[in-house]
């Protein structure tokens, strides 16, 4: 199987919580490389670039003003099947429907402060990933 990359935020509910080690251990446990990683404070213009997509939900303000709320840790994360990988090891969006031993069910506080991101393809991940990482910052 084709080594593969995608693009991780641990958001602001978990860095306030100091859960950036705590999630990393979960991320590295299920076999995925963390190539490059950075601790931001994402704009506001970051933050509504980054969820263009989601700009007609009715939750769209909020995300973004949640997600400009504290600092994030942005990361590169490598391996086999890395984008379904990492969705399996976040658990489903709503922490109430995750499944045990996932990021999510273990620490999210709510759908919206559900304290990770990541792709969702891996057309998705090239994008997100470019948006807050050059070439060379990314060390496979
Ligand atoms: P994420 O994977 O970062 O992608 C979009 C985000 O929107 C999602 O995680 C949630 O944090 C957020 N989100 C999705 N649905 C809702 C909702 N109903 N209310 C608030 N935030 C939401």
């Amino acid at each position: 199987m084709a080594i593969e990359r995608t693009f991780s935020i641990i958001k602001p509910d978990a860095t306030e919580r100091n859960l950036t080690g705590a999630i990393n251990a979960l991320i590295e446990k299920a076999g995925l490389r963390i190539v490059a990683q950075k601790r931001i404070h994402m704009t506001r213009k970051q933050a509504e670039t980054f969820y263009a997509v989601h700009k007609a939900r009715p939750f769209f303000g909020e995300l973004v003003d949640f997600m400009i709320s504290a600092p994030v840790v942005v990361q590169v994360l490598e391996g086999e099947n890395a984008v379904l990988k990492y969705r399996d090891v976040m658990g489903a969006t709503d922490p109430s429907k995750a499944a045990e031993g996932t990021i999510r069910k273990l620490h999210a506080r709510s759908i919206g402060e559900n304290s990770v991101h990541g792709s969702d393809a891996a057309e998705t991940a090239a994008l997100e990933i470019a948006q807050f990482f050059s070439g060379n910052e990314i060390v496979g």
